[in-house]
């Protein structure tokens, strides 16, 4: 063939979506062209086995002590050996959930104009909609658009399409009640009062972001990346997707591909549960690939400290001897803007 992926398109491109959508497109314009460090790049499991923990979160609320007790040891293991679970009778509507993605689809259906509207430039802009340049990452871009929203302690969102903004409000509160029983679950998991992450990390103004992923079919998508791999910041990220699969996982030095089962939410322990835990909880490598027949999309609700609040290990899980602080501590704000800079290479501060 002719046509050869060299096309350079400039970073100012306003959403891959209306890229994806341009008729010319055959190949994969190369400034989304990205490489896998092939040394580095772990193995793709194919083992049946390696199956992600489940989390029955109604047996915290309304079971037995026995079977309240059992979650609370599955959690455990949950947090320390995979770093992420699935959550099942979670009491989040699958027509909420439903009509959320429908919401985040309509939105992204825009003309690219009336998105500009909400494109913000800072981390702390509580609605931000833009497409995945990352700047840190030397020229290459990310084959997805996204659209942020800061939901709690204030609730933002744009006020378009029609309906997006209550249904966004009611999706955004019922999962955060899912993260409040999980929370104190995991702390009495950590040994440590219930209600010890929610007071160390004020999680009554704690910060609630409910943010999209938008990622079009790809004509190479092993050429390209939706996210690279990462860590999330916060305690924990809920998420969902449309069905079509593309999140992987880092577990015992392999990719996982994770497939979402329907009305399941997926749990990614993050990293400042990993800080207040003293590195018991792990949080969790992982990255989103992209396909050429479908476009994907996922929802991606990070919870976590309030935002000025210091993160530090819990002092019960310290011990100078055995096991020293293992993290700087800062506030939750200082560990976002740091991150943005690019300085804060790894989760370890
Ligand atoms: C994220 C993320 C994965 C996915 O938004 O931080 O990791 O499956 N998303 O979209
Ligand atoms: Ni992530």
């Amino acid at each position: 063939m002719a046509s050869k992926a060299s096309t350079v398109h400039s970073p100012k491109m306003k959403s891959v979506k209306a890229l994806a959508e341009s008729a010319s497109l055959s190949s994969l314009p190369s400034f989304y062209s990205f490489t896998h460090n092939a040394h580095d790049e772990p193995k793709i499991s194919d083992d049946a086995e390696d199956s992600v923990p489940i989390i029955d979160v109604s047996l915290l609320v309304s079971g037995t002590p026995e079977e309240r007790s059992q979650v609370v040891h599955q959690l455990n293991k949950a947090c320390s050996d995979w770093g992420c679970f699935m959550v099942i009778n979670h009491g989040v509507p699958e027509s909420l959930t439903k009509a959320m993605i429908e919401s985040f689809q309509e939105f992204f259906n825009l003309p690219e104009e009336e998105k500009q509207e909400f494109h913000g430039n800072h981390v702390m802009d509580p609605i931000r909609c833009g497409t995945g340049f990352n700047p840190s990452m030397d020229k290459v871009n990310l084959w997805r658009d996204y659209l942020k929203c800061f939901t709690y302690p204030e609730f933002h969102s744009p006020n378009k399409p029609a309906g997006f903004s209550e249904i966004a409000l009611e999706f955004s509160q019922k999962n955060r009640e899912v993260v409040t029983v999980l929370l104190k679950a995991i702390s009495k998991s950590l040994g440590l009062e219930e209600s010890y992450i929610d007071k160390a990390t004020n999680i009554e103004l704690g910060l609630q972001i409910l943010a999209a992923n938008y990622y079009p079919a790809c004509p190479e998508p092993d050429r390209a990346i939706g996210i690279p791999s990462h860590t999330d910041h916060g305690l924990l990220t809920l998420l969902v997707d449309n069905g079509i699969s593309g999140l992987q996982i880092l577990h015992k030095e392999k990719w996982i591909n994770v497939n979402l089962r329907p009305n399941a939410l997926f749990v990614h322990i993050a990293d400042h549960l990993e800080i207040l835990s003293n590195g018991k909880c792990k949080s969790i490598e992982h990255r989103a690939l992209v396909n050429d027949k479908a476009t994907r999309m996922s929802i991606a609700l990070p919870h976590g400290p309030s935002l000025e609040t210091v993160i530090r290990p819990a002092p019960e899980l310290v011990d100078k001897e055995s096991h020293p602080p293992a993290y700087v501590e800062m506030t939750y704000r200082e560990f976002l803007e740091l991150q943005q800079t690019g300085r804060l290479r790894s989760k370890f501060g």
